[in-house]
């Protein structure tokens, strides 16, 4: 399996997955990991094939240091990057963080917008410039894989953006992240920013784009796959889609649209998919962040059939109603779920799966006393489809 940036550019179609759950992804409110949950998401994301992972803020809490650091240490083969503002003392810290990793990598990172540097930075668009060559050439002196991102670079003017980015790669930055910071982007809109950046700037081919997407409009997954088509080819996100406000784009949903989708999206991860429901269950386990039962890949209804059209569907052939297999994210098999919605069918698949076998009269009452029990019962459980049976055998 390729890892890092460095196998990825815009004319190949490998696509660089920067997990940055312990970053972005623990600074939603309430999603504090310990040193011990973040070391083992860590190893988690390093066996499931993320390329990077953004293990931290290093200047944010002695905590956030020790952290990056042995993640730094332990982690066998992706890229270890620590986040950075453009600050000599923050560049310094992270650079101290990530020094023992196999490939480290600084993060650095500067507002570029006119609402961020009127009322956030209070800084002329010139000094703004001036802090990006400094800083990224500070971070260069450090390591040789640097990061650079225009925060709220959707809500930059095109020509001033392009200035940054031109700055950032000529001090040296090798990957180029353009955040869609507030969530507020259209997919269009945002693939035709990375096309215009990349045709405008002098240099670009020397710079790995990278897509970072918020989910304020729920257009986070949407929107990251749009700038693979204006030439990024490194996406962040997060497992389960955690992170500021609405979150991230969630990984396992841009890496299986990536994998179901080859013919419309023509691109490869390094994401061993199989690890899908494992790592959302661990991350969910360690933030305590409920998944939503109808969340995409991950969610305990995204192979779960309740109508009887569905089941009927799905036991004749699965592709009836299912683009992917439960086996290709981790999970064993589809359920079909008994409730009012469902098929006679169903009904005595699921008889034959407990151990009984009706005669057609039988089969029929225990299906008519099914359903009304699923008028009155939110759930009907196995042990509730036994006893209904077992009354039934009493009474023929
Ligand atoms: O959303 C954002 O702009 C960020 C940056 C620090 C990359 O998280
Ligand atoms: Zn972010």
């Amino acid at each position: 399996m390729s890892s890092s940036s460095t196998t990825a550019s815009s004319s190949s179609n490998r696509v660089v997955i920067f997990d940055t759950t312990l970053r972005d992804g623990e600074q939603c409110p309430g999603a504090t990991m310990t040193f011990e949950d973040k070391l083992s998401t860590a190893v988690m994301l390093d066996d499931m094939g993320v390329d990077i992972i953004e293990a931290g803020f290093p200047i944010a809490s002695e905590g956030d240091f020790e952290a990056v650091s042995e993640i730094a240490r332990q982690t066998k083969r992706a890229t270890v990057a620590g986040l950075a503002r453009a600050i000599e003392a923050d560049i310094a810290r992270a650079g101290a963080a990530v020094r023992h990793a196999k490939r480290p990598r600084i993060h650095t990172f500067v507002s570029t917008s006119p609402i961020h540097l009127a009322h956030q930075m209070r800084k002329s668009e010139d000094e703004v410039l001036d802090i990006i060559s400094r800083t990224v050439t500070q971070a260069r002196g450090l390591v040789d894989d640097v990061e650079w991102s225009a925060m709220d670079a959707t809500r930059t003017p095109i020509d001033y953006l392009c200035r940054c980015v031109e700055a950032a790669i000529r001090a040296g930055a090798t990957t180029i992240n353009l955040p869609d910071t507030v969530g507020y982007a259209l997919p269009d809109e945002y693939r035709a920013m990375f096309s215009q950046v990349r045709e405008r700037v002098p240099q670009a081919d020397k710079a790995i784009f990278s897509v970072h997407c918020h989910n304020d409009l729920g257009l986070a997954v949407a929107n990251s796959l749009a700038g693979l088509e204006g030439g990024a080819r490194q996406i962040e996100c997060t497992i389960n889609g955690i992170g500021e406000r609405a979150g991230n784009a969630a990984l396992e949903e841009v890496v299986m649209a990536i994998k179901t989708r080859g013919d419309g999206l023509p691109y490869a991860t390094g994401i061993d998919s199989t690890w899908l429901t494992r790592a959302s269950k661990q991350v969910s386990a360690v933030t305590a962040f409920p998944v939503q039962y109808n969340k995409a890949i991950v969610g305990r209804n995204a192979f779960a059939h309740e109508s009887g059209i569905h089941q009927d569907g799905m036991l004749k052939n699965a592709s009836t109603y299912e683009i992917m297999t439960p086996e290709s994210v981790g999970v064993s098999k589809t359920s079909l779920v008994m409730g009012k919605h469902s098929g006679r069918h169903a009904f005595k698949e699921k008889l034959r799966e407990l151990g009984y076998e009706l005669g057609d009269n039988a089969l029929q009452d225990a299906f008519k006393r099914f359903k009304d029990l699923a008028d009155r019962k939110k759930h009907v459980y196995d042990e509730d489809l036994v006893s209904l049976v077992d009354e039934e055998m009493v009474h023929a």
